[in-house]
């Protein structure tokens, strides 16, 4: 199983940018942990940043087939992006949103979320542990998906001997 982690605009910054609302964790020491827990279940994790919407929507794209969950910061892209937006419904994987801040005691037009409706779950104001709680959700929402495959497939194996 596979998970694709991508990371918008600015968060390449952690641990320099507006630490008293971010942190003091680099993206790298965020990255690492997340590895830790996908060795420890078994489970392949892929991390991606840019700071371009259009290089996030592709590697969305390039999601479809190859990635069984999608960890994502949007980062201010949130906000405004319909592409982004567009580009994880058109790929239909779970897909789990963290934001390290809490947006909804922010700015006004932080409480703008554009990807929000099409992800499977919103973590948001945990600090880095949110990355953390994304890593042990998505595996509990792949197995879960892989247990009804599995039941679904038993399923039409047992029709199809009823019928033979
Ligand atoms: C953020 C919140 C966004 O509003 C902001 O533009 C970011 C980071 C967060 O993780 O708290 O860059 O996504």
């Amino acid at each position: 199983m596979k998970i694709v982690v991508i990371q918008g605009p600015n968060l390449n910054m952690l641990g320099v940018r507006e630490q008293q609302i971010y942190g003091p964790m680099k993206l790298e020491q965020i990255h690492a942990q997340m590895k830790e827990v996908g060795e420890q279940n078994s489970v392949e994790v892929e991390f991606f940043q840019s700071n371009l919407e259009g290089e996030i929507v592709d590697k969305i794209q390039e999601c479809y087939g190859e990635a069984d969950g999608i960890i994502i910061n949007p980062a201010a892209y949130t906000h405004t992006s319909i592409a982004i937006r567009d580009a994880i419904s058109a790929v239909g994987i779970p897909t789990i949103e963290v934001h390290i801040s809490n947006i909804h005691r922010r700015e006004e037009f932080r409480k703008e979320n554009m990807v929000a409706p099409v992800c499977a779950s919103s973590i948001v104001g945990f600090g880095p542990f949110g990355y953390h709680l994304a890593m042990v959700g998505m595996i509990q929402i792949m197995n879960e998906v892989q247990a009804a495959q599995a039941a679904a497939q038993q399923q039409a194996a047992a029709q199809q001997q009823a019928q033979a």
